[in-house]
């Protein structure tokens, strides 16, 4: 018997249309599906629901969880709450031309505590070339709206590294993220994804050193402006860090229900197969999503700590994380001031949380 899981993700897929930077699992249009797929989408999480215990997080991600009627979230949050631990975070995404105050509103009735709005850039031209739908005008209403509604947990998701994103650009989009006030900040790093239309467009990401000096402004422009650096791309105003992701960066079990979410539990993860009309298909006859399981266990369970571990500043327990695949590179490692050991605890320094990637290939040997 494992223990109870206490952290619950629910996949809301619909978007208006696909950016073409993102290979997430989203379904464009078909909102004549929405209620179709939340009934799935319940008949699943009551199949699961035996392994819950008292819930911790919740993350309605997506997709556009914004383009669902308020209404119908509020249902499913009503199936949800029962379960829910007292003071539990419950996080919805949304992207900012879809969200307006009566709605917002509902959202908190409901039991939403926390908003986190993707905002990507304040740049007109970047936003074109992430072919996003919101202007930096609407990125601000909806901030503004969020904070009128009474949301007291606001976070914005951001990235650098877009193609064209000059220091300016980015200078700006550090003020204007400032300026709204959010109480966390996710700013990642654009990663092309192949079989996205920005891969396929073929332009370039920018030159390596410049997006290594763009991380560097960012992390000390966000802490200057009060943010701690609590992750590697991300930052939060103290108590604002997002308790749903450091369960998954503390390797925590984990739920998720919805088309292409994945789970892991005692050991074993799945992942939902990605097609709508076969998982609606299959829980309305009472049969589970189609999945693909792994086994997270021995070598891979130890590599995937070391891995989540060293993201967060906060130092992490060697037992916790098990010993590393090449102990001899802890001492050359701490030699560069790249780790820091105190005790059975260890830590990147600030330098080495810079070159992360490098330290854990040193350390870990990935396949
Ligand atoms: C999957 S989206 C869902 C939220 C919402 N639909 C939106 O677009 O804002 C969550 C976040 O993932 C990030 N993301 C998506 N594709 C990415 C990529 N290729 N590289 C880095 N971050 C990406 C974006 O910052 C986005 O806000
Ligand atoms: S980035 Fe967000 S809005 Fe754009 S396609 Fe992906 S999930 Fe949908």
């Amino acid at each position: 018997m494992t223990e109870p899981v206490r952290h619950l993700y629910v996949h809301l897929p619909f978007c208006a249309s696909r950016c073409g930077y993102c290979a997430f699992v989203v379904e464009v249009g078909g909102l004549g599906s929405r209620d179709d797929y939340l009934e799935a989408l319940t008949a699943e999480l009551e199949m699961e629901a035996h392994r819950l215990g008292a819930i911790e997080t919740v993350f309605l991600g997506g997709g556009t969880p914004t383009l669902m009627r308020p209404r119908r979230l509020r249902e499913l949050l009503d199936r949800v709450r029962p379960l829910l631990a007292p003071g539990a975070e419950v996080t919805v995404e949304a992207n900012p031309e879809t969200v307006d105050g009566a709605q917002l509103v509902e959202l908190l009735e409901a039991g939403v505590t926390r908003l986190s709005l993707g905002v990507q850039s304040f740049q007109p031209s970047l936003l074109a070339t992430l072919d996003r739908a919101a202007t930096p005008a609407m990125a601000r209403d909806a901030a503004t709206c969020a904070r009128e509604a009474g949301f007291r947990s606001l976070s914005i998701d951001l990235l650098f590294g877009v193609p064209g994103q000059t220091a300016d650009d980015l200078a700006s989009d550090m003020e204007a993220a400032i300026d709204i006030g959010p109480d966390h900040v996710s700013w990642y790093e654009l990663e092309m994804k192949p079989g996205s239309a920005l891969a396929a467009s073929g332009v370039p990401l920018p030159d390596e050193d410049l997006t290594a000096t763009a991380y560097r402004d960012i992390v000390e422009r966000l802490e200057a402006a009060g943010y701690r650096w609590y992750e590697t791309a991300n930052y939060a105003r103290p108590g604002h860090e997002c308790r749903h992701n450091l369960a998954y960066w503390g390797a925590a079990d984990y739920l998720g229900v919805g088309i292409g979410a994945v789970s892991t539990v005692g050991g074993r993860r799945w992942r939902n197969a990605p097609r709508l009309e076969d998982y609606v298909g299959r829980l309305s006859r009472g049969e589970a999503p189609r999945r693909t399981v792994e086994v997270i266990e021995g070598a891979v369970a130890r590599r995937e700590r070391w891995m989540l571990g060293l993201r967060l500043d906060a130092p992490r327990d060697l037992g916790w994380a098990g010993p590393p695949d090449n102990p001899a590179a802890l001492d050359r490692l701490a030699g560069l001031g790249h780790v820091e050991s105190d005790g059975g605890e260890l830590r990147l320094t600030r330098e080495g949380r810079f070159v992360q990637n490098a330290v854990l290939g040193e350390l870990m040997e990935f396949a």
